[in-house]
């Protein structure tokens, strides 16, 4: 029986890998959907040659070019929100979550919703509304596979372990591309230096909160909801070489660690064939080439995303996803060269210290937060660039 797939945000650097592994294993799997937000034209040939039944863009002013490129093929083209949500929670058995942003969080909950086995990439959903959808995955019997290469290291740590016998969570974080610059010297980087991530090939969102290392403070609220425990017992340890993904500590003192390259592909591979393992062309691991690991206390000054994050995780209430949206603003606005590295995170805290709502009982509230806080950041950002 082959196992049937719909990627959201196939274009993407998660959903190429997704695609690169699935192609090379024809047997074991069927694409059904795929999805993007404008890039009709890499949808279109990857849906063709993958023989997808449903390619979705997001954009609904789109619709018409990706009807015109599929004519001629029975690949149903369909855009906006209800069609993203069709591809979540159609016919597919494993859906990989790999839109970047909160856009990704509807279409999420719409495969929670149907029971489907998830595939998580998109941390911002768990960061955003992780209460909501860990409830929704229990009472709908979806299961939620971690993606992050940190929490899938940690997922395969905890197999057949005594979860309550753990004692912290180890996640490791890389340091980025700024791990050893002054703050001085991050005041003037370029979005091409902060895109340029020293181990890992990544989208520009991702790669910019790595050099912020607001990734990390994403993946910790992201570790809180997918293992249950509080924030005091996930560490952050920098370890530079990318090579030991995370750790948990257990009560009798021992430490397990997931090793391996700096190769998404390896975590996908891991999701896509769970609970079993599936053969990778990837290149391995040679620990006689790494040689050492390296490890080292997060810096939290030269880097504040780092204890923003711990802090709307401790505030709770609105606080992550107004951590989240302002991010994403202002993340956007770096990268467009409207305001400067370290803009970012002082936007996200200014933004965390103006807005304070209760906590959100619907996803429909989760997106108002959402509207709400990046209209915050939006002024505060103006105000920056006046
Ligand atoms: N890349 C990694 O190595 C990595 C590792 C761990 C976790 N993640 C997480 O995985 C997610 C994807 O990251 P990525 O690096 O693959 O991002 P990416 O390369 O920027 O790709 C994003 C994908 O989402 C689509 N998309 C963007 N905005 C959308 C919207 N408003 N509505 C619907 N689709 C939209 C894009 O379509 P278009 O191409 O048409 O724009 C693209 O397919 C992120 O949440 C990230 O944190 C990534």
């Amino acid at each position: 029986m082959t196992r049937k797939i719909a990627i959201l945000g196939a274009t993407g650097s998660i959903g190429r890998s997704t695609l690169d592994l699935i192609e090379a294993a024809p047997d074991r799997f069927e694409i059904v959907a795929l999805t993007a937000a404008s890039n009709v034209e890499q949808l279109a040939e990857d849906a063709e040659r993958t023989g997808a039944r449903l390619a979705v863009v997001a954009d609904e002013a789109l619709l018409p070019q990706l009807r015109e490129r599929l004519s001629g093929t029975n690949i149903h083209a369909a855009a906006g929100p209800a069609a993203l949500a069709e591809a979540a929670a159609g016919e597919a058995d494993l859906v990989m979550a790999a839109i970047v942003g909160c856009a990704g969080l509807a279409p999420v909950m719409a495969a929670v919703q149907a029971g489907k086995t998830v595939a998580l990439a998109n941390k911002e959903a768990l960061v955003t509304a992780g209460a909501l959808m860990l409830d929704a995955a229990t009472r709908h019997g979806a299961t939620l596979l971690p993606v992050d290469s940190e929490h899938n290291a940690i997922f395969q740590c905890l197999a057949g372990q005594d979860a309550h016998r753990v004692a912290r969570l180890i996640l490791t974080a890389s340091g980025g591309p700024f791990r050893c610059s002054t703050a001085e010297e991050m005041a003037n980087v370029t979005p091409a230096e902060a895109v340029a991530h020293p181990n890992w090939s990544m989208g520009a969102k991702i790669s910019v909160d790595s050099a912020t290392m607001m990734n990390k403070g994403l993946e910790l609220i992201e570790a809180h909801y997918l293992f249950g425990l509080p924030g005091e017992r996930i560490n952050i340890v920098v370890h530079p070489q990318s090579i030991v993904h995370s750790l948990v500590e257990f009560a009798d003192g021992s430490m397990l660690a997931q090793l391996g390259p700096s190769d998404m592909r390896v975590p996908i591979a891991h999701v896509l064939a769970w609970p079993e393992r599936m053969a990778t062309h990837v290149e391995r691991l040679d620990l006689l080439a790494a040689a050492r690991l390296d490890f080292e206390a997060p810096d939290e000054l030269r880097f504040p995303a780092l204890r923003l994050a711990r802090q709307a995780l401790d505030a709770a209430r609105s606080a992550p996803i107004v951590l989240n949206a302002a991010n994403e603003v202002a993340v956007a606005a770096f990268l467009a060269g409207a305001i400067h590295f370290p803009d970012i995170a002082a936007t996200v805290e200014r933004a965390l210290d103006t807005m304070d709502e209760p906590a959100p009982n619907s996803i429909e509230e989760v997106i108002a937060l959402d509207l709400q806080a990046r209209g915050v950041a939006d002024r505060m950002i103006a105000e920056l660039a006046a």
